[in-house]
């Protein structure tokens, strides 16, 4: 029997390793490899293939979202006062400007690294809507990977689940038109109703180390893209406060025999978005946040794993909507670039040891609207076809 490499030192190795992985995923590439027909402007199969084309949030005119109940589960216990309390007013003037900037430099970084980078147009978001049953505003076009999922030559918007996201994908509508043009494949989940029977009225917070107890019933499909990890034909699933089981089966059957939707579960009392617990690096590496990943998911026997640093972000910066972990959700531009915080440290340090190639930029003030560069990002196109990795 042959331990898992456990990358950082001092840590149990707890994990069975019974595969030869390197030799095994080679094969794989090889037996499984499609010849790539000639890419459209949509083409990305994995996390880690070399990055060509890339969307970029914005957060101009991000807005605290009208207050839901739903939110609660996900949102930092601090934040819960400043949601209601500032509800369809602007994030701090200050915070956007710093954001901005840090956004800009995340561009220049990426178009430097040969990658183009398109924005969204931004949408009022104070605006109010209603559907007759309910009412709310939005809050931003900052985080296209929660909105937008891209499989292979197809560009999905999301059924989201929070009633101030329902008009998201607005903001990305110029570029998904494009890239219909150009050739893509463009569809949409089914249209959320957001009633009230979608929301569980009794939820109450199972407290951290407990088992999740989701807010989401199972009225209607729902996810968002940020619950999805693509692996070529594996894509990781997890349910979440915005994800619920039909919405995983409506994908499913949406992408059809050529992909494989596999459901995880992670030690994770509040869950919403997999990035920043369960991060495939390149093939056979595997960033994993240490607290919520305590047993390597079967799927991925034999891959590396890394294990997260702890963050550094100080407790007096303002983290609205994520938890620090928000320090793993880096995004590779290759098998060996990585877009991580300029400040982090430790994770600079961790993926210089694992042998990546770290490229700083500064995001911190961006890190409060709830992500990091793989929130911030969808990407469009990566060079590469479809394949198998695990199993
Ligand atoms: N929901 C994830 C976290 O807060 C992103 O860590």
């Amino acid at each position: 029997m042959n331990s898992v490499h456990l990358l950082d030192e001092g840590h149990q190795v707890e994990w069975d390793d019974p595969a030869p992985a390197k030799d095994r995923l080679a094969t794989q590439h090889r037996q499984t490899q499609e010849v790539q027909r000639d890419a459209g402007p949509v083409s990305s199969y994995t996390e880690w293939d070399p990055l060509e084309e890339v969307i970029v949030g914005i957060v101009d005119g991000a807005t605290f979202p009208a207050w839901h109940f739903s939110m609660e589960p996900v949102l930092p216990a601090g934040q819960h006062e400043t949601f209601r309390r500032n509800a369809g007013r602007p994030f701090p003037a200050e915070l956007i400007r710093a954001a901005r900037a840090e956004l800009e430099e995340f561009t220049r970084i990426l178009e430097a690294e040969g990658v183009t980078v398109r924005r969204p147009e931004p949408i009022p978001q104070h605006r109010p809507y209603s559907t007759g049953e309910w009412a709310s505003t939005g809050m931003y076009a900052a985080m296209p990977r929660d909105a937008l999922l891209v499989v292979g030559d197809e560009i999905i918007e999301c059924p989201m689940a929070w009633r101030s996201r329902h008009h998201e994908t607005l903001a990305y509508r110029p570029l998904l038109k494009e890239y219909f043009h150009g050739g893509a494949k463009w569809s949409s989940g089914p249209k959320p109703e957001l009633r009230d029977e979608l929301y569980d009225h009794e939820w109450t917070d199972p407290g951290d180390g407990e088992p999740a107890r989701l807010v989401v019933t199972e009225f209607e499909p729902t996810f968002d893209a940020a619950d999805f990890i693509r692996c070529g034909r594996d894509i990781i699933a997890q349910r979440s406060n915005v994800t619920n089981a039909f919405g995983i089966e409506w994908l499913r059957r949406h992408l059809g025999d050529r992909y494989r939707v596999h459901v995880l579960e992670f030690d994770d009392a509040h869950p919403m978005h997999i990035d920043a617990t369960l991060m495939p690096l390149a093939p056979g590496k595997l960033l994993v946040h240490p607290g919520r990943v305590r047993r390597l998911p079967d799927l991925f026997r034999g891959w590396d794993v890394l294990r997260a640093p702890e963050p550094v972000i100080p407790d007096t910066h303002p983290l609205y909507l994520t938890s620090k972990w928000i320090n793993m959700n880096v995004l590779m531009l290759d098998e060996q670039r990585v877009v991580v915080e300029r400040q982090d440290e430790p994770m600079i340090t961790a993926l210089k040891n694992w042998g990546f190639t770290p490229v700083p930029c500064s995001f911190r003030h961006f890190n409060s609207f709830g992500g990091s560069f793989h929130c911030a990002t969808l990407d469009v196109r990566r060079r590469g076809g479809l394949d198998s990795y695990l199993g």
